[in-house]
């Protein structure tokens, strides 16, 4: 068993360990301290393949259960689905001191947590990450939320889970395009300092590491989260590849999903690094050959125009500038303010072909 503890003002372990998923019931217990009524929040695709297992643990630990299931997909990342979410926990007449149990990938782990963070104004959750990314990323760090027309997660709350489970066995189920979006944000801690991490992905086999690979991700992302636990200072790195990759989600009307985007978005910074000259030039060349043998994408047809009207209506923007990460080398990166006015130059330098 590998564990990280995330010590935010509500400290939690993520615990890791292949089979994890038969024991929840007792993980569980072991946090809370005595049974309750657990409501397990999922999607329908993983509730079918996982939910029954997990509704079992939980019962031979004594919880009184019950399943909730969204439809798959961002596009269900909605307040009405999230609504649906909510309903159900007052059907169930879940009080204060029961638990609500995030099962599945970053969607339902968001949109479950952020239902835990409103109902009766807060009760506690734990997630059960099954996808990379959410294993590596989103079941960590507190940012639970939904989609508005206007963009992505624009609706939330920072709110912590009590416990992260991670079986890493669930794996074996995805598809491999959501496998690679995983892999996409692993890629990403490696570029800001994990250089190990980047290695397993640039010429080693990742899958030999697999447990290895979520604890450092995570313990990467809780140092981050645990000197800025609302996003407003050091955390900005994790957004390496973001303000680029949400503006490609976006204009694709999120056909593309996160974890592909975010490989371009991480593509472009670098390629606009290295037109900056601030950049090593072993960076480009290394990470964008390191995401093409993993399966991801490094271009878009979008133009510079069409991704700087959308990434101005991101939230992240603050008044009238906005923060780039620009990788200086594999393993460093850096934040490059930029006056909103300059942004369409930079995003054109960043589609520019240079010598890969
Ligand atoms: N909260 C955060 O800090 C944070 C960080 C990164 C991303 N996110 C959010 O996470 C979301 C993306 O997460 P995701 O890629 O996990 O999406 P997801 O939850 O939609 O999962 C992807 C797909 O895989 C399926 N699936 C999940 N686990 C499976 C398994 N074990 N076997 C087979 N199929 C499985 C799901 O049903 C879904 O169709 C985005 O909405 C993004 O905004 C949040
Ligand atoms: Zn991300």
């Amino acid at each position: 068993m590998r564990i990280v503890e995330v010590k935010t003002g509500t400290p939690y372990q993520v615990r890791i360990e292949r089979g994890l998923l038969d024991s929840a019931g007792q993980e569980i217990m072991a946090v809370l301290g005595k049974t309750c009524k657990a409501a397990i929040l999922s999607d329908q695709t993983v509730d079918a393949l996982y939910g029954a297992r997990v509704e079992a643990s939980l019962k031979a630990s004594g919880f009184d259960t019950c399943r909730y299931a969204i439809a798959p997909g961002e596009a269900h990342k909605t307040l009405a689905d999230w609504q649906g979410m909510l309903e159900f926990l007052a059907q169930q007449r879940m009080t204060r001191s029961d638990c609500v149990v995030a099962l599945g990938g970053g969607i339902p782990g968001d949109m479950a947590g952020f239902a835990a963070a409103c109902y009766l104004r807060g009760i506690r959750f734990v997630q059960i990450p099954t996808t990379l990314l959410a294993m590596v990323d989103s079941s960590v760090g507190g940012k639970t939320g939904v989609n508005l027309s206007s963009g992505k997660n624009q609706l939330g709350a920072f709110y912590q889970p009590r416990l992260v489970l991670c079986d890493p066995d669930v794996l074996s189920t995805l598809p491999g395009e959501t496998l690679a979006d995983g892999v996409s944000e692993s890629i990403k801690y490696g570029v800001l300092g994990e250089t190990e991490v980047f290695g397993w992905f640039e010429t080693a086999d990742w899958r030999e590491h697999t447990e290895e690979l979520i604890s450092r991700c995570i313990q990467a992302k809780a140092t981050v989260v645990e000197a800025d636990e609302r996003d407003t200072g050091c955390r900005q790195f994790l957004n390496l590849g973001h303000t680029f990759g949400h503006a490609i989600e976006k204009n694709s009307n999120y056909g593309i999903t996160h974890g592909h985007a975010v490989a371009i978005g991480m593509a472009l910074a670098a390629r606009l690094a290295s037109q900056l000259g601030l950049c090593d030039p072993q960076t480009l060349p290394r990470l964008i050959a390191t995401l093409k043998r993993n399966g991801l994408p490094t271009e878009t047809a979008y133009t510079a125009s069409q991704l700087t009207e959308a990434a101005l209506s991101d939230k992240k923007r603050t008044g009238g500038t906005l923060t780039l990460v620009l990788p200086e080398r594999i393993g460093q990166c850096r934040l490059h303010e930029v006056p909103v006015e300059q942004l369409e130059e930079l995003m054109n330098l960043s589609l520019t072909d240079t010598a890969e």
